[in-house]
Order: structure tokens, then C-alpha cells, then sequence
């Protein structure tokens, strides 16, 4: 480890918004990457106090979020509301808006129409969409030569889960890996500024980070990657349904939110709230004079 400073320290005041050169030059310098995903204003202001460098409105929210079991319902109308009120929590980091399934596979401009809603309309910095295969690529690349920088997502791709034989960890075998690979490769030559790895065996990864010269932020792909992303719900604690063996524990916020509602709710039943500092006054004189007035209503 080395004694320099970071680049971007995360408790400095003055701390730059982040930016695509400052992304390379923290790879170039082999200072890790910290990605998070939130969804709302408080989890945006929870990342840019944390001072995480990209912010991923991930479309992980269907689950998290909005209750889905699976991330294909999710709208980009959905999207749109929830990164407006991320992008209102955020100075700092850079904003990545994540594209829903069905909003860009059709067409490069319904990819590029897409994208520019993203930026337009909830002021999102970049975008991510999911997939390597001929199509992604194309649509990667087309929405670069429109102006909006890409992150590229190969491996496990929730949305087409169903696909790559359900929600497990992909280029466990010499041909899937080959074909990542390939993926990912692909997309870094379409123009992609970074690549999300999500659940590939560390091995894979770390061939393949001595071929790749953009940025790669992992999730479930060991440590070998320039960065690292997890959901904001798993790393909190705050989502209870099934969480990924790649997704570390760094709080139990359900817990408390249980706990503290119960409180609530006890304190309500037994008459414990609300007590004398939870209310409001009214001077005596006022009051009087407001009970007269009640009598003398017909
Ligand atoms: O939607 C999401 O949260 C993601 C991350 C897991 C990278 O795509």
C-alpha cells in the first residue's frame, strides 16, 4: 500500500466531482473504485457523505424497491423518478443510470432515445446497459457516437437471468469464459468507459484485467477488479428477500426499522406517546376565549 494521497479522499470538503479522466487516472494509479447503488434521495445522500465515486440507480430497485422478483418489470418511467431524486442527493459522485429491459434491445435509437431521457430528464451523468453479445454491442456503440458515455455489464446479467439458466455465477467452464471475454472486450472497443464483471470466478477476472484498459467494477468477480459495487440494500442490511452470496453485510438497517416501528407502534398502544415534548401549546387566555366561542356556536 502507499503512503501517496488519494486523488479523492472521501471526507474532503473540497472533493472534485468525479469525471471520466479522474475514473482512468484512479485505475492508472491502482486506487480502488467505490461503486453503490441507491435509489432515492436519503441512499444518494447516504453515498456522497460515504464519498463513493459512481452511484449506480441500478435497475436492482425492482426488487429492492418496488417488490418485483425479478429486475425485467422495472419501466424507465420507474427509473426516470428514481434517479431525479438521486441525482438530488448527489454532488460528488458520478451518476450512472441504469437501462431498464425492453428500453434499449429494439433499436439503436430507441437505445439512444433511451439513454438521452436518462440524461435529460433525471440528470443522469452516464449510463450502464446490460449485455455483450452483437446487439449490446451495437447499442453501446451507438449511444457513445450520440454523446452519452456507456458502462457495459457482462457475466451475470439479471435481465436476461432466464437466459443464462437462472440467477447463478456465469464462465465456469472455458467456453463461457472465452465468451465473457469476448463480451467484454467487445464492448471496450465499441467506446464503453467501464465494465461491471458481476459473478465470474476471480480467475476469469484477473486474465482478463491484463487485457482491458478501461475501468472494471466488480461485483461477485473477485478482487481483482479496478473497483467494487454492491447494492445498497444487501450491503445494509435493509432488503430481506434472498441475497448473493457476493453480497457482504455491513449493517442490519431492517432490524432496526422493525425495531423502531414496533417501539412506535407499543408506545401508540400504550399511551406513551405522543408525551408533553411531542405536542404543541396554546396560551391559556387564547384557549379560554376559543372554548367561550365554541359555547356560543348555535
Ligand atoms: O442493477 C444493479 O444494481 C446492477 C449492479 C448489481 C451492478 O446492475
Amino acid at each position: 500500500m502507499s503512503s501517496r494521497p488519494a486523488i479523492q479522499a472521501p471526507s474532503d470538503p473540497g472533493r472534485l466531482p468525479m469525471t471520466l479522466p479522474l475514473l482512468l487516472e484512479k485505475k492508472r494509479l491502482g486506487e480502488p473504485i467505490v461503486m453503490v447503488t441507491a435509489y432515492d434521495y436519503p441512499s444518494a445522500r447516504a453515498a456522497e457523505a460515504a464519498g463513493v465515486d459512481l452511484v449506480l440507480v441500478g435497475d436492482s430497485a425492482a426488487t429492492t424497491v418496488l417488490g418485483y422478483s425479478a429486475t425485467t418489470p422495472v419501466e424507465l418511467d420507474d427509473m426516470l423518478v428514481l434517479a431525479r431524486a438521486a441525482r438530488r442527493g448527489l454532488r460528488t459522485p458520478l451518476l450512472i443510470g441504469d437501462l431498464p429491459f425492453g428500453s434499449y434491445e429494439v433499436s439503436d435509437e430507441q437505445a439512444i432515445t433511451t439513454a438521452m431521457r436518462m440524461v435529460k430528464e433525471a440528470g443522469c451523468d452516464v449510463v450502464k446497459l446490460e449485455g455483450g453479445g452483437e446487439a449490446s454491442v451495437k447499442r453501446a456503440r451507438a449511444i457513445v457516437g450520440a454523446g452519452i458515455p456507456v458502462m457495459g455489464h457482462v457475466g451475470l446479467t439479471p435481465q436476461t437471468a432466464t437466459a443464462l439458466g437462472g440467477w447463478k455465477a456465469q464462465g465456469r467452464t472455458a467456453a463461457a469464459a472465452a465468451r465473457i471475454a469476448a463480451e467484454a472486450l467487445a464492448l471496450q472497443e465499441a467506446g464503453c468507459f467501464a465494465l461491471v464483471f458481476e459473478a465470474i470466478p476471480s480467475a476469469v477476472t484477473e486474465e482478463l484485467m491484463a487485457r482491458l484498459e478501461i475501468p472494471v467494477i466488480g461485483i461477485g468477480a473477485g478482487p481483482a477488479t479496478d473497483g467494487q459495487v454492491l447494492v445498497f440494500h444487501d450491503l445494509l442490511g435493509i432488503y430481506d428477500g434472498h441475497a448473493p452470496r457476493f453480497a457482504k453485510r455491513y449493517g442490519d438497517v431492517r432490524e432496526q426499522m422493525v425495531a423502531g416501528v414496533a417501539a412506535y407502534a407499543a408506545d401508540v398502544r400504550g399511551g406513551s406517546f405522543p408525551a408533553p415534548e411531542h405536542t404543541y401549546s396554546i396560551d391559556d387566555d387564547e384557549l379560554r376565549a376559543f372554548e367561550a366561542g365554541l359555547d356560543e356556536a348555535p
